[in-house]
């Protein structure tokens, strides 16, 4: 059985997600390619150390430029804020190792380009960790759809919605600065709802939209008295133009008050409709107007049957359902199998870097109030 040594950057929430990943995927999945957990790197020596021992990492390391280029590191995934993506993930291809990165890919189209590029000339595998379109339910609704069991699709309805921003007194924590984020839930949330629809209904021909920063400052972290400026939207709404004729939605806030991952969507096609909640991600809302009328309905599909449903034989018999987590074990699983097959999977560099021109043009169309051409 071969090895591939992984090196993991960034081992807060993202790299916890990731570095339990690689350790379900080798039980439940026997991947060809059997992921080592070499050395996690982070900032804080004595932090990274104790963080390495319980996520199960061989060493630690607190410059991930000391890693990258090692011989028995074969994959470097990236779990940093996204300002650092570009540099860590251009580095990495360069010493022509297999990436994974976290998203949004970049904070800028220019840096997604040169991540691309990178990748693309090192002939590096490379995905962008769009998590979402392994749920199992996601995955059964692109069949649906691709097989046009719901015929022509007429609109995409997505909408990212979460509360802990609502609270003015929360920190200025990175999140909230452009500089390291970026942007706000735009590129924190709609990103996701984007790459759903693309992933979904196709690509993102034309936008308009709107951005809106509720709450323009807030307590600086661990300096309670002192305020700094918020600077990227707490909130995003957005009118999208699909190539294949659809109309779409996409809508992010950190400030709806008892939404806490309400990820969902909504598609219609001439023949029916889907919907999903990732707050209740094991099912699929389905409507076939081809259903008796005195029975028509939408149905909630249990999306956990082994001969049917993605991923699912790896684990548990029907019923028993899914969690967040699993979705990330099942993006380790493919990605691993493309570095077995050289293959770039999806969602790749060219995914998130589609997915940042919609971000670009979504932020320009906010701020000349225009539609904008992607
Ligand atoms: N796919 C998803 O569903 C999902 C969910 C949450 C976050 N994310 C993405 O994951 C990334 C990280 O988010 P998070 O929520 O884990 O953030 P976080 O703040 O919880 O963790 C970031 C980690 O990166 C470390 N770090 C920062 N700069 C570093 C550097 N130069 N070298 C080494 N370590 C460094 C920090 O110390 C921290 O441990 C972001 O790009 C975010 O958008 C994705």
């Amino acid at each position: 059985m071969k090895e591939i040594g992984v090196a993991l950057i960034g081992y807060n929430f993202m790299g916890r997600a990731h570095s339990n990943a690689y350790r379900q995927v080798k039980p439940f999945f026997e991947p060809r390619l059997r992921p080592r957990l070499k050395v996690l790197c982070g900032r804080n020596a004595a932090a990274v150390a104790e963080a390495a021992g319980r996520l199960g990492f061989e060493e630690s390391a607190t410059d991930w430029r000391e890693v990258i280029g090692r011989k028995d590191i074969g994959l470097v995934d990236i779990c940093t804020p996204s300002d650092s993506h570009a540099e860590i993930a251009i580095a990495a291809a360069r010493a022509g190792k297999a990436v994974l990165c976290e998203k949004p890919l970049a904070n800028s189209v220019k840096d997604a380009q040169a991540m691309l590029q990178a990748a693309a000339r090192a002939n590096v595998v490379h995905m962008v960790c769009h998590n979402y379109r392994r749920a199992p339910a996601v995955m059964l609704a692109r069949r649906i759809i691709e097989e046009g069991r719901l015929g022509r699709i007429h609109h995409y309805r997505g909408a990212y919605l979460q509360d802990w921003l609502v609270d003015p007194a929360f920190p200025l924590t990175w999140r909230l600065r452009k500089e390291v984020a970026g942007s706000g839930a735009l590129g924190d949330l709609a990103a996701h709802s984007i790459d759903l629809a693309r992933f979904l209904v196709g690509e993102i021909t034309e936008v308009t939209a709107a951005l809106e920063t509720f709450v323009k400052e807030r307590p600086l972290p661990g300096q309670p008295k002192k305020k700094g400026k918020v600077t990227v939207d707490d909130a995003a709404a957005a009118v999208v133009r699909f190539a294949n004729g659809a109309l779409g939605t996409i809508e992010a806030t950190r400030m709806a008050p008892g939404r806490k991952n309400h990820n969902r969507f909504e598609i219609n096609g001439s023949l029916g409709s889907v919907a999903f909640d990732l707050e209740r991600l094991n099912e699929l809302q389905v409507f076939f107007r081809s259903d008796p009328g005195d029975v028509q309905g939408f149905r909630t599909v249990l999306a956990t049957e082994a001969d049917h449903h993605a991923y699912v034989k790896a684990w548990w018999p029907p019923g028993h359902a899914l969690g967040y987590e699993h979705t990330f074990v099942h993006t380790v699983y493919d990605l691993l199998e493309a570095i077995a097959d050289h293959k770039v999977p999806r969602p790749s560099f060219a995914d998130g870097l589609a997915n940042q021109q919609v971000l670009a043009a979504m932020e320009k169309a906010a701020r000349t109030k225009r539609w904008v051409q992607v």
